[in-house]
């Protein structure tokens, strides 16, 4: 069955909570998480589609009832798209790695997209020969752009400006302009190039961290930069990056444990990423208040963490009816 998404649903992207992780913080070295799925279609990347949606409409290019939004992407771009879409009137086509855990499919399916799988890697990749998914999307939208729009997340600007208009002031107010390290995951590089440059605005000496994913995987949003080359949107403002670090599924996959267990948190893969790069900056830092982007929480994730040993099915389910923070989803499971 397909989801009746309301059109008020879009007033309620951004403005997630920042929370406090005491079971890590010091008195010195803060803590601190953006619960990024707070927002309705439960990830960063609703403020990204929005953005996208909103420009596309201003420019004139969406027309309701007719146009077709088509898009490749690992998952939450598509689940974003798809749930705004519905919610403002247009179809959907997603264009996926057949790799995405089956939960992933099934909440664009639920969304009502039409889906295209391709045996790309987690990440789409960039580049010559290697994109299947961006290169299928493009030759399915190129003949037809009367009525295909592809918003393209690797190349539009609305996507930096999501997070340069949104999350970065909200970061910079939620920490009354004290934080100093700023992470998070990248994947098109649209929340770190607007984070970061909104953030260094503000102070320029806020410390701005890019994680990417180790080769091979499974670490779903995120990319590795050697595997995949830069998106175009990345690059343009990849100055703002002052240090990288590469995240290993083994590391990833043990701190969302260690979330569990001190913080009953249930979060997906990049979040473990996120906060497996902040325990590493801590050791190197006597003062610090620092802030990681949780992109997405853990429940889209319970096949692929019981397959992976990260929890069997009993774990998971105690760690799910314990997990704080938790909001009433927008579609089904
Ligand atoms: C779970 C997750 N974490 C992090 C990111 C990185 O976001 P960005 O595309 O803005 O670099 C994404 C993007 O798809 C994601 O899905």
């Amino acid at each position: 069955m397909t989801a009746v998404v309301k059109p008020e649903i879009v007033d309620r992207i951004g403005s997630t909570p920042v929370v406090e992780l005491e079971s890590f913080s010091t008195n010195d070295v803060k803590f601190y998480a953006k619960l990024e799925w707070f927002n309705p279609f439960g990830s960063v990347k609703d403020r990204a589609a929005y953005w996208m949606i909103k420009d596309a409409e201003k420019k004139g290019i969406l027309k309701k009832g007719r146009s077709i939004i088509i898009e490749p992407t690992s998952g939450n771009t598509g689940i974003a798209i798809a749930g705004i879409a519905s919610a403002l009137g247009y179809r959907v086509e997603i264009v996926v790695p057949e790799k995405i855990s089956d939960e992933t499919k099934n909440i664009l399916r639920n969304l009502g997209a039409t889906l295209h799988e391709t045996s790309d890697d987690l990440c789409p990749r960039v580049g010559a020969g290697t994109d299947q998914s961006i290169a299928l999307a493009k030759a399915i939208s190129k003949p037809r752009p009367d009525i295909y729009y592809m918003p393209n997340q690797y190349e539009n600007d609305a996507n930096f400006l999501a997070h340069y208009e949104s999350t970065g002031p909200e970061i910079w107010k939620q920490t009354e302009g004290r934080i100093t390290h700023f992470f998070t995951g990248c994947g098109t590089g649209g929340t770190i190039t607007g984070t970061g440059t909104f953030l260094k605005e503000m102070n320029k000496s806020i410390k701005v961290i890019a994680i990417q994913a180790q080769r091979n995987h499974m670490l779903q949003g995120l990319r590795n930069f050697e595997e995949s080359s830069m998106p175009e949107l990345f690059s343009r403002r990849m100055g703002v990056v002052d240090s990288w670090m590469t995240a290993t599924n083994g590391d990833s996959f043990s701190a969302v444990r260690l979330l569990a267990k001190k913080e009953n948190l249930l979060v997906g893969p990049s979040s473990g990423s996120v906060m497996a790069s902040m325990i590493e900056t801590a050791k190197g830092i006597d003062r610090g208040v620092m802030v990681g982007i949780f992109a997405d929480d853990g429940r889209k994730f319970r096949s692929l963490y019981v397959k992976e040993n990260i929890f069997s099915e009993n774990e998971y389910d105690a760690v799910l009816d314990n997990a704080r923070h938790l909001p009433k989803l927008a579609y089904a499971l």
